[in-house]
Formats: structure tokens, C-alpha cells, sequence
């Protein structure tokens, strides 16, 4: 559909309320009366009687939050948890009880014949093993994002969702949201015009939040499985820093890209149907959390999508600030030529400008006046025309239908809402900052062909 007729559409649909924008309208401030608040819900139907049995593997901060959501879907059972940190197994043992079965190799849960799915909820530098390993015993799999940790390893993960024909979807959760369905819907319908433009950032200033968490005094050689921790990396001897905090380093962690970024592309994708963005560049620097991290605490990234079928050719700019003053905040935003929309999981802000008489210039002023020049009113600047559309009440959250919707791919034998395909595609821009930021100089990508061209 042509961007003239799209816009024609939504303007129609505004009219009528099909676009659900007249459903509830709501004034907004004495002075707008343009603007609205309208409510987005969610009509789940739980799925058939089956019970999906379900392991976690890797039970850490996420992992434990994935498991806990993952079993509040009708017909979801865990039975499995799999861990390198005692300290961890028996945390799960005294939430799930001591029935579960637990283990620090994650190959015996694969073994299992009663197991249909799992999680991997491990640092980035296992996802691509533990993924490809569960695939190729059968199992669904829920794979935390970043996909994979380098951008070479994505076609393997690929490669064996589509060979063995499982259930794979990767853990950006805010794609399942109602807050990004409907920013996909009014894109669709034209309700900010052409877009040319999107920005996002992620805001945090706090030790947590820039990743130097609690390390548990029990935390040593004993009670950790350091070797397998390690992987495929140098073989150091135990840090207890390199394993709690493993964000911080490159072997094990993808950086603020890998771990934030990747949630804007996923969302931006998804609204956008965008496959990414051809052309990548980063730069940043390590200003204020200087404990030995081997990647950058402020980081912007500039990304050029050209035109496709899907989508017109338009910049995003993105940036993680770990010391920002400001306030701990999450933006999304997408620019047309006819307004903006402000993106979150549970709200989307449309506005939309309007145009209206330049009656400031003098000139022109005088023509719509010529009649009576001295008695001259001078216009007002109008509010933009702006619709909140937030979640009703008892909305379960993005996390829950992220679930929701990885157990009814299984149900019913389809393709996951994140895919491997999409999840790559997601991966790779966030990943190439890292190489553009280390080389310093911008990277080429193919984002359908997947290949790094320069
Ligand atoms: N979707 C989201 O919003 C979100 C939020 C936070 C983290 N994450 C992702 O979740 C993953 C885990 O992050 P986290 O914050 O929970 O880290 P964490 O350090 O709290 O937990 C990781 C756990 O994995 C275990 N582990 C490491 N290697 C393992 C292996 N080979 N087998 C089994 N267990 C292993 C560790 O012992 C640890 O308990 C990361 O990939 C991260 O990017 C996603």
C-alpha cells in the first residue's frame, strides 16, 4: 500500500474508531482537547491440557524471573534446574522444591525424555552451545538475548532450529507486548506518516544497574564450576569477579549493546518489519565505572536502514548512559514526516502535528487581514494532537506474553513470535557496534543475506 493511501486509511479509521482510537476517548488537560487516553487489553485464550515439561538452565537473576513467569502459563510444569553456582541450586531447590531435579551440566538435563523445553538463561557466551545442543536433543528452546555472543555463531543457531524443525524463540520480551503491537499497527496504519527516524536509549546511574553485583561470599573453586564456566576461553584460574560479573568482560558478556540495544532492535524490528540496518558505527567510552570492565560504560550507537519493501530508508540512533544523571529511563521513539510515537510495553504516545498559518509573518499576516488590518487577532499555536494508549488493568505484562506465546508456538507446532532468524537479525546490529567501537570504524552489513560485508 502506497504511504498516501496508508495515510488515507488511518485518517478514515480515525474518523470511524475502527483504528480503536474512538473507543474511549478521555480529554486530556483543559487545553488540549485533541488529546486522549485509550485503554489496550488483551483477550488470552489458554491453551489445550497438555502440560509442557520445562528445565532451566542457567538460574541466575533472569533465569529465576523466566522460570517464575514461564510457569504462571496454564500447563506449564518446571521440573529441572541446571546451574554452575551451588548457592544457586539450592535457591531453586527451596523455591521449586526439593522434587526438582537439580545438576551443574546442563547435558543431563538434555538427556531427559520427560523435559520438552528449556530455558537458557546462562551469560551470552553459552547460548549458542547450550541452544544448539538442546535443539539437537528435541527440545523447545527459550533462549535469553542476546542470541548468540559473536556475530559468527548466528547461522549455526539458524541452521538447527531449522533442521530439526523445534520451537526456538529468543527472550526480548517487549516484542510480545501490547505496547509494541500496537506501535506495529499504527505504523501500519500511517499514523505518524513516512518514517525517517528512530532514537532509543537506556539511562541507569547505580551500581546495579551498571552491572557491579553482589558477589556471595560462598562464591569460590568449590562451590562454582569454573572450568565449564569458562568454555572455549582462555583458562584462567577462579575470579569470583569474572563470574558474577560477567557482563563486564568480553569473553563472556557482549557489552551494553549486547545486553540493552538488542531490546530496541528487536522492538524496532518488529514494528517496523525491518530485516536491520545496513550500515553501523559506535563510539563511546569507559567514563566512571573503572573496576576492570573491559567495555565501555557510555555508548552511542548510529545505525542507516536503507529502503526495502517493508520499510522507507531511515537513521536510528541509539545510546546507553550507566552514569546518567538524568533519571534510570527507557525511550523508544519513531519519527514520520506527520508525527512521532513514543514506545513502551504497556503505552504508546502518538502524536501528531498539525499544520496550521504561519500568521507570525508579518506579510501574510496583513493578507488574511487586508479587510481590517488594525484589528488584527493573532493565532494560537495549537497542542499536537496527541493519543496515550495505555494497557488496561490486570495486563499481565510483555514477560508473560513473551511465555504465553513461546508455549502456544509449541501447542501448535509454528514458528515462535522470535525466531532464530529474527533473533540473529536483532543480534548482529547490536554485536557490530562492539566491533565498530573496538576497530573504530564503521561496519557493512547484509541483513538479508546475514553477512558482514566490510
Ligand atoms: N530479557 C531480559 O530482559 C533480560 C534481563 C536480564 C538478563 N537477560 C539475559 O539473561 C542471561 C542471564 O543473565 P543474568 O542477569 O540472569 O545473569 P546471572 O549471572 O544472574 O545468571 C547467570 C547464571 O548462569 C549460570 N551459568 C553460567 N554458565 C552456565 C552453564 N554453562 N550452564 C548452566 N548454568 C550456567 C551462572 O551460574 C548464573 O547463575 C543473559 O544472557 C542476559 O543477557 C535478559
Amino acid at each position: 500500500m502506497s504511504n498516501q493511501s496508508t495515510r488515507r486509511n488511518f485518517i478514515r479509521k480515525m474518523a470511524t474508531g475502527v483504528a480503536g482510537m474512538a473507543l474511549a476517548p478521555e480529554v486530556m488537560g483543559a487545553a488540549g482537547g485533541n488529546n486522549r487516553i485509550e485503554e489496550l487489553s488483551r483477550n488470552n485464550k489458554y491453551g489445550p491440557a497438555d502440560t509442557i515439561r520445562l528445565a532451566l538452565i542457567g538460574a541466575g537473576g533472569m533465569g529465576l524471573a523466566d522460570a517464575n513467569t514461564a510457569i504462571t502459563v496454564p500447563g506449564v510444569k518446571l521440573v529441572a534446574v541446571c546451574d554452575l553456582y551451588e548457592g544457586r541450586l539450592a535457591d531453586a531447590r527451596k523455591i521449586y522444591g526439593n522434587d526438582i531435579f537439580t545438576t551443574r551440566d546442563y547435558k543431563e538435563i538434555l538427556q531427559r525424555k520427560d523435559i520438552d523445553a528449556v530455558i537458557v538463561a546462562t551469560p551470552d557466551h553459552w547460548h549458542k552451545d547450550i541452544s544448539i545442543d538442546a535443539m539437537n536433543a528435541g527440545k523447545a528452546v527459550y533462549c535469553e538475548k542476546p542470541m548468540v555472543h559473536d556475530v559468527s555463531e548466528g547461522a549455526a543457531v539458524v541452521e538447527a532450529q531449522n533442521r530439526n524443525k523445534v520451537v526456538f524463540q529468543v527472550g526480548s520480551q517487549g516484542l510480545s507486548s501490547l505496547g509494541n503491537e500496537k506501535a506495529k499497527e499504527l505504523l501500519a496504519a500511517g499514523a505518524i506518516g513516512k518514517l525517517n527516524y528512530a532514537e532509543g536509549f537506556w539511562a541507569r546511574n547505580s551500581p546495579e544497574g551498571a552491572w557491579q553485583y553482589r558477589i556471595p561470599e560462598d562464591g569460590n573453586d568449590k562451590t562454582v564450576d569454573w572450568k565449564r564456566f569458562l568454555n572455549k576461553y582462555p583458562q584462567i584460574p577462579f575470579d569470583a569477579k569474572r563470574f558474577f560479573r560477567w557482563r563486564c568482560y568480553k569473553d563472556y558478556g557482549t557489552g551494553v549493546s549486547g545486553d540493552l540495544f538488542v531490546h530496541l532492535f528487536s522492538s524496532l524490528h518488529f514494528i517496523t518489519n525491518s530485516k536491520g540496518p545496513q550500515k553501523i558505527m559506535a563510539m563511546g567510552g569507559l567514563r566512571f565505572w573503572k573496576d576492570g570492565r573491559e567495555v565501555p560504560d557510555v555508548l552511542m550507537g548510529m545505525f542507516d536502514y536503507a529502503e526495502t519493501p517493508e520499510h522507507p530508508a531511515f537513521n536510528l540512533s541509539l545510546r546507553v548512559n550507566f552514569v546518567d544523571g538524568t533519571a534510570d529511563s527507557t525511550y523508544l521513539r519513531l519519527v514520520g514526516n506527520e508525527g512521532s510515537m513514543n514506545v513502551e510495553w504497556d503505552r504508546v504516545t502518538l502524536t501528531r502535528n498539525k499544520a496550521y498559518a504561519a500568521t507570525d509573518d508579518p506579510l501574510l499576516a496583513t493578507k488574511l487581514n487586508k479587510d481590517n488590518p488594525l484589528n488584527y487577532e493573532r493565532k494560537k499555536m495549537l497542542p499536537p494532537d496527541t493519543t496515550v494508549f495505555n494497557v488496561e488493568k490486570g495486563y499481565k505484562g510483555a514477560h508473560f506474553d513473551h511465555f504465553f506465546n513461546f508455549f502456544t508456538a509449541i501447542r501448535e507446532k509454528k514458528l515462535s513470535v522470535e525466531d532464530a532468524l529474527f533473533g540473529y537479525r536483532a543480534a548482529a546490529p547490536a554485536l557490530l557496534c562492539n566491533d565498530s567501537y573496538f576497530t573504530n570504524k564503521p561496519v557493512l552489513w547484509d541483513p538479508v543475506k546475514l553477512k558482514v560485508v566490510s
